[in-house]
Protein backbone atom coordinates (compact mmCIF):
# COMPACT_ATOMS: atom_id res chain seq x y z
CA UNK A 1 0.00 0.00 0.00
CA UNK A 2 1.33 3.52 -0.86
CA UNK A 3 0.03 6.57 0.78
CA UNK A 4 1.00 10.12 -0.53
CA UNK A 5 0.36 12.80 2.15
CA UNK A 6 0.64 16.01 -0.26
CA UNK A 7 0.68 18.45 2.57
CA UNK A 8 2.37 18.87 6.19
CA UNK A 9 0.64 16.74 8.87
CA UNK A 10 1.94 16.16 12.22
CA UNK A 11 4.04 13.69 13.82
CA UNK A 12 1.08 11.91 14.84
CA UNK A 13 -0.25 11.65 12.09
CA UNK A 14 2.52 10.67 10.39
CA UNK A 15 2.77 7.55 13.11
CA UNK A 16 -0.70 6.18 12.56
CA UNK A 17 0.37 5.18 8.78
CA UNK A 18 4.27 4.11 9.90
CA UNK A 19 2.39 1.73 12.08
CA UNK A 20 1.64 -0.39 8.97
CA UNK A 21 5.22 -1.88 8.39
CA UNK A 22 4.32 -2.94 4.46
CA UNK A 23 2.86 0.67 3.88
CA UNK A 24 5.48 3.08 1.66
CA UNK A 25 4.15 6.18 2.87
CA UNK A 26 5.52 9.36 1.41
CA UNK A 27 5.10 12.87 3.26
CA UNK A 28 5.11 16.47 1.65
CA UNK A 29 9.08 16.97 1.61
CA UNK A 30 9.72 13.39 0.10
CA UNK A 31 8.01 14.72 -2.84
CA UNK A 32 10.61 14.88 -5.36
CA UNK A 33 9.42 15.16 -9.27
CA UNK A 34 5.67 16.65 -8.40
CA UNK A 35 2.56 15.09 -7.25
CA UNK A 36 1.47 13.42 -10.66
CA UNK A 37 4.40 11.91 -10.75
CA UNK A 38 4.34 10.23 -6.81
CA UNK A 39 0.32 9.23 -7.20
CA UNK A 40 1.20 7.10 -10.66
CA UNK A 41 1.44 3.97 -8.17
CA UNK A 42 -0.05 5.45 -4.81
CA UNK A 43 -3.46 4.01 -3.17
CA UNK A 44 -4.02 6.97 -0.88
CA UNK A 45 -3.53 10.47 -1.26
CA UNK A 46 -3.96 13.05 2.03
CA UNK A 47 -4.45 16.85 1.67
CA UNK A 48 -5.39 19.72 3.24
CA UNK A 49 -6.78 22.99 1.80
CA UNK A 50 -3.92 23.80 -0.55
CA UNK A 51 -3.62 21.07 -2.91
CA UNK A 52 -6.18 21.21 -5.25
CA UNK A 53 -7.08 18.07 -6.32
CA UNK A 54 -8.86 18.24 -9.94
CA UNK A 55 -9.42 15.90 -12.37
CA UNK A 56 -6.21 16.21 -14.59
CA UNK A 57 -4.68 15.13 -10.96
CA UNK A 58 -6.69 12.11 -10.63
CA UNK A 59 -6.19 11.06 -14.29
CA UNK A 60 -1.93 10.82 -12.78
CA UNK A 61 -3.15 7.88 -10.15
CA UNK A 62 -4.87 5.08 -11.73
CA UNK A 63 -4.97 2.92 -8.42
CA UNK A 64 -5.96 6.01 -6.25
CA UNK A 65 -8.77 4.85 -3.66
CA UNK A 66 -9.22 7.26 -1.23
CA UNK A 67 -8.67 11.03 -0.50
CA UNK A 68 -8.14 11.89 2.91
CA UNK A 69 -8.89 15.44 3.65
CA UNK A 70 -7.48 16.68 6.76
CA UNK A 71 -10.42 19.45 8.01
CA UNK A 72 -13.87 19.91 6.97
CA UNK A 73 -14.51 21.56 3.36
CA UNK A 74 -13.42 19.20 0.21
CA UNK A 75 -13.70 22.29 -2.00
CA UNK A 76 -10.22 21.84 -3.10
CA UNK A 77 -11.50 17.82 -4.08
CA UNK A 78 -13.31 17.55 -7.52
CA UNK A 79 -15.67 15.02 -5.52
CA UNK A 80 -17.89 14.37 -8.75
CA UNK A 81 -14.66 13.77 -10.49
CA UNK A 82 -12.99 11.29 -7.73
CA UNK A 83 -16.62 9.44 -7.48
CA UNK A 84 -16.37 8.90 -11.58
CA UNK A 85 -13.15 7.22 -10.72
CA UNK A 86 -14.23 5.16 -7.67
CA UNK A 87 -12.43 6.99 -5.42
CA UNK A 88 -14.07 7.54 -2.08
CA UNK A 89 -13.11 11.11 -0.32
CA UNK A 90 -13.55 11.62 3.20
CA UNK A 91 -12.91 14.10 5.28
CA UNK A 92 -13.05 15.07 9.40
CA UNK A 93 -16.15 16.97 10.67
CA UNK A 94 -15.82 17.76 14.29
CA UNK A 95 -12.49 17.30 14.41
CA UNK A 96 -11.58 21.06 14.04
CA UNK A 97 -14.88 22.47 15.35
CA UNK A 98 -14.08 23.66 18.91
CA UNK A 99 -11.15 25.73 17.46
CA UNK A 100 -13.22 27.39 14.56
CA UNK A 101 -15.94 28.39 17.31
CA UNK A 102 -13.45 29.10 19.45
CA UNK A 103 -12.30 32.25 16.86
CA UNK A 104 -15.86 32.74 15.85
CA UNK A 105 -16.60 33.99 19.68
CA UNK A 106 -12.96 35.44 19.86
CA UNK A 107 -14.22 37.47 16.63
CA UNK A 108 -17.29 38.45 18.02
CA UNK A 109 -15.96 39.60 20.97
CA UNK A 110 -13.22 41.76 18.90
CA UNK A 111 -15.97 43.23 16.76
CA UNK A 112 -17.57 44.59 20.08
CA UNK A 113 -14.76 45.79 22.06
CA UNK A 114 -12.90 47.37 19.11
CA UNK A 115 -9.95 45.19 20.10
CA UNK A 116 -7.72 45.58 17.07
CA UNK A 117 -7.78 49.31 17.42
CA UNK A 118 -7.52 49.36 20.90
CA UNK A 119 -4.04 47.29 20.13
CA UNK A 120 -2.95 49.68 17.25
CA UNK A 121 -3.34 52.83 19.33
CA UNK A 122 -1.67 51.74 22.68
CA UNK A 123 1.41 50.53 20.66
CA UNK A 124 1.11 53.45 18.21
CA UNK A 125 2.15 55.39 21.94
CA UNK A 126 -1.82 56.79 22.57
CA UNK A 127 -4.43 56.24 24.95
CA UNK A 128 -7.80 56.09 23.24
CA UNK A 129 -9.98 55.32 26.08
CA UNK A 130 -12.91 57.24 24.62
CA UNK A 131 -12.98 56.03 21.10
CA UNK A 132 -13.24 52.44 22.32
CA UNK A 133 -16.25 51.91 24.43
CA UNK A 134 -17.69 48.78 23.08
CA UNK A 135 -21.42 47.01 23.37
CA UNK A 136 -21.79 43.83 25.47
CA UNK A 137 -22.84 40.23 23.60
CA UNK A 138 -25.35 40.00 26.69
CA UNK A 139 -29.08 40.11 25.84
CA UNK A 140 -27.89 40.30 21.62
CA UNK A 141 -29.60 37.79 19.28
CA UNK A 142 -26.80 35.57 17.39
CA UNK A 143 -28.26 34.53 14.18
CA UNK A 144 -26.17 31.20 13.57
CA UNK A 145 -26.49 29.88 9.66
CA UNK A 146 -25.78 26.50 9.32
CA UNK A 147 -26.09 24.49 12.73
CA UNK A 148 -23.85 21.36 12.33
CA UNK A 149 -20.35 20.29 14.18
CA UNK A 150 -19.16 24.27 14.19
CA UNK A 151 -22.45 25.94 14.59
CA UNK A 152 -23.85 23.87 17.58
CA UNK A 153 -20.59 24.80 19.22
CA UNK A 154 -20.68 28.01 18.60
CA UNK A 155 -23.98 28.66 19.85
CA UNK A 156 -23.14 26.91 22.69
CA UNK A 157 -20.80 29.30 23.64
CA UNK A 158 -22.80 32.49 22.66
CA UNK A 159 -25.54 31.27 25.53
CA UNK A 160 -22.72 31.50 27.93
CA UNK A 161 -22.13 35.76 27.07
CA UNK A 162 -25.83 35.58 27.47
CA UNK A 163 -26.93 35.86 23.46
CA UNK A 164 -30.43 35.00 22.12
CA UNK A 165 -29.83 32.15 19.63
CA UNK A 166 -31.69 32.04 16.28
CA UNK A 167 -30.57 29.75 13.54
CA UNK A 168 -31.53 28.09 10.60
CA UNK A 169 -30.29 24.75 9.18
CA UNK A 170 -33.09 22.75 7.06
CA UNK A 171 -30.86 19.19 8.37
CA UNK A 172 -31.25 20.34 11.90
CA UNK A 173 -34.31 18.58 14.23
CA UNK A 174 -36.27 20.44 16.41
CA UNK A 175 -35.13 18.65 18.85
CA UNK A 176 -31.34 19.55 18.92
CA UNK A 177 -32.37 22.65 18.65
CA UNK A 178 -34.49 22.85 21.52
CA UNK A 179 -31.39 21.27 23.57
CA UNK A 180 -29.38 23.68 22.54
CA UNK A 181 -31.73 26.63 23.20
CA UNK A 182 -32.16 27.59 19.29
CA UNK A 183 -34.78 28.76 18.00
CA UNK A 184 -35.05 27.65 14.78
CA UNK A 185 -36.10 30.56 12.11
CA UNK A 186 -35.94 30.89 8.07
CA UNK A 187 -33.24 32.36 6.34
CA UNK A 188 -35.26 35.88 5.88
CA UNK A 189 -35.89 36.00 9.86
CA UNK A 190 -32.73 35.27 10.32
CA UNK A 191 -30.93 37.84 8.78
CA UNK A 192 -33.69 40.40 9.50
CA UNK A 193 -33.24 39.77 13.11
CA UNK A 194 -29.68 39.08 14.35
CA UNK A 195 -27.35 41.50 15.98
CA UNK A 196 -24.15 39.27 15.02
CA UNK A 197 -24.56 37.02 12.09
CA UNK A 198 -22.26 33.80 11.97
CA UNK A 199 -21.89 31.55 8.98
CA UNK A 200 -21.31 27.65 9.19
CA UNK A 201 -23.09 26.26 6.19
CA UNK A 202 -20.33 24.29 3.65
CA UNK A 203 -19.96 26.18 0.22
CA UNK A 204 -22.74 24.46 -2.38
CA UNK A 205 -24.44 26.04 -5.34
CA UNK A 206 -27.19 26.77 -2.62
CA UNK A 207 -25.14 28.65 -0.18
CA UNK A 208 -22.81 30.13 -2.97
CA UNK A 209 -23.11 33.92 -2.38
CA UNK A 210 -25.77 33.61 0.40
CA UNK A 211 -24.79 36.92 1.97
CA UNK A 212 -25.20 39.77 -1.66
CA UNK A 213 -26.87 43.15 -1.53
CA UNK A 214 -30.27 41.84 -1.30
CA UNK A 215 -29.73 39.59 2.13
CA UNK A 216 -27.81 42.54 3.33
CA UNK A 217 -30.30 44.92 2.53
CA UNK A 218 -32.35 43.06 4.84
CA UNK A 219 -30.39 42.56 7.98
CA UNK A 220 -30.63 45.51 10.78
CA UNK A 221 -28.80 48.18 10.50
CA UNK A 222 -25.54 48.16 12.44
CA UNK A 223 -25.45 43.98 12.11
CA UNK A 224 -22.12 42.62 12.74
CA UNK A 225 -21.55 39.55 10.42
CA UNK A 226 -18.40 37.21 11.13
CA UNK A 227 -17.31 34.36 8.33
CA UNK A 228 -15.04 31.92 9.59
CA UNK A 229 -16.30 28.96 6.83
CA UNK A 230 -15.89 29.78 3.03
CA UNK A 231 -15.00 33.21 1.33
CA UNK A 232 -17.55 32.53 -1.01
CA UNK A 233 -20.44 32.36 1.15
CA UNK A 234 -20.20 35.99 0.54
CA UNK A 235 -20.41 38.79 -2.06
CA UNK A 236 -17.35 40.75 -1.20
CA UNK A 237 -18.22 43.94 -3.30
CA UNK A 238 -21.71 43.86 -1.54
CA UNK A 239 -20.59 43.40 2.15
CA UNK A 240 -17.92 46.19 1.16
CA UNK A 241 -20.51 48.69 0.22
CA UNK A 242 -22.68 47.83 3.31
CA UNK A 243 -19.44 48.31 5.72
CA UNK A 244 -18.66 51.36 4.04
CA UNK A 245 -22.46 52.95 4.31
CA UNK A 246 -22.51 51.85 7.77
CA UNK A 247 -25.58 49.49 7.27
CA UNK A 248 -22.92 46.89 8.41
CA UNK A 249 -21.39 47.94 11.25
CA UNK A 250 -18.36 45.27 11.52
CA UNK A 251 -17.50 42.19 9.54
CA UNK A 252 -14.44 39.52 10.74
CA UNK A 253 -13.63 37.17 7.78
CA UNK A 254 -11.55 34.38 8.28
CA UNK A 255 -12.41 33.14 4.49
CA UNK A 256 -12.02 34.84 1.23
CA UNK A 257 -13.13 34.31 -2.31
CA UNK A 258 -9.31 34.30 -3.18
CA UNK A 259 -6.72 33.19 -0.68
CA UNK A 260 -4.23 35.45 0.05
CA UNK A 261 -6.38 37.89 -1.10
CA UNK A 262 -5.18 40.43 -3.65
CA UNK A 263 -6.47 44.03 -3.77
CA UNK A 264 -9.60 42.97 -1.47
CA UNK A 265 -12.00 45.40 -0.74
CA UNK A 266 -11.84 45.26 2.62
CA UNK A 267 -8.35 46.25 2.76
CA UNK A 268 -8.34 49.92 5.41
CA UNK A 269 -11.45 49.48 6.10
CA UNK A 270 -11.53 50.01 10.20
CA UNK A 271 -14.68 47.98 10.79
CA UNK A 272 -13.31 44.79 9.47
CA UNK A 273 -11.37 42.61 11.40
CA UNK A 274 -9.16 40.00 8.30
CA UNK A 275 -7.42 37.18 9.71
CA UNK A 276 -5.81 34.27 7.04
CA UNK A 277 -8.05 31.73 7.45
CA UNK A 278 -7.03 30.27 11.11
CA UNK A 279 -10.30 29.17 12.25
CA UNK A 280 -9.12 25.85 12.04
CA UNK A 281 -4.94 26.57 13.13
CA UNK A 282 -4.80 25.71 16.40
CA UNK A 283 -2.39 22.84 17.59
CA UNK A 284 -5.01 20.74 19.40
CA UNK A 285 -7.21 20.73 16.10
CA UNK A 286 -4.51 20.49 13.55
CA UNK A 287 -3.08 16.96 15.77
CA UNK A 288 -6.97 15.91 15.53
CA UNK A 289 -8.19 16.26 12.12
CA UNK A 290 -4.26 14.77 11.11
CA UNK A 291 -5.07 11.64 13.33
CA UNK A 292 -8.57 11.40 12.50
CA UNK A 293 -8.19 11.44 8.45
CA UNK A 294 -4.80 8.74 8.71
CA UNK A 295 -7.16 6.15 11.45
CA UNK A 296 -10.29 6.57 8.68
CA UNK A 297 -7.98 6.26 5.54
CA UNK A 298 -6.06 3.01 6.94
CA UNK A 299 -9.70 1.17 8.19
CA UNK A 300 -10.41 1.61 4.72
CA UNK A 301 -8.05 0.58 2.97
CA UNK A 302 -7.62 -2.68 5.30
CA UNK A 303 -10.92 -3.18 6.62
CA UNK A 304 -13.32 -1.36 3.58
CA UNK A 305 -14.89 0.92 6.55
CA UNK A 306 -15.99 4.20 5.36
CA UNK A 307 -16.28 6.92 7.45
CA UNK A 308 -17.06 10.34 7.05
CA UNK A 309 -17.66 10.27 3.17
C1 LIG B 1 -11.70 23.35 7.22
O1 LIG B 1 -12.38 23.29 6.21
O2 LIG B 1 -11.37 22.34 7.86
C2 LIG B 1 -11.21 24.67 7.74
O3 LIG B 1 -11.60 25.72 6.93
C3 LIG B 1 -9.75 24.69 7.98
C4 LIG B 1 -8.95 24.30 6.77
O4 LIG B 1 -9.26 24.65 5.64
O5 LIG B 1 -7.99 23.57 6.95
Amino acid sequence: MKIVLAEKVSPATLAVFKSEPDWKIVSHDEIKNGLPAELADADGLVVRSAVQVDDALLASAPKLRVIGRAGVGVDNIDADAATRRGIVVMNTPGANAIAVAELTLGMMLALARQLPKANATMHAGKWEKKSLQGVELRGKKLGVLGLGRIGLEVARRARSFGMEIIGHDPFVSAAVARENAIQLVSTEELFRDADYLTLHVGLTPQTSGIINETTLASMKKGVRIVNCARGELIVEAALAAALKSGHVGGAALDVFHQEPPKDSPFFGLDNVILTPHVAGSTAEAQEAVGVQIALQVREYLKLGVVQNA
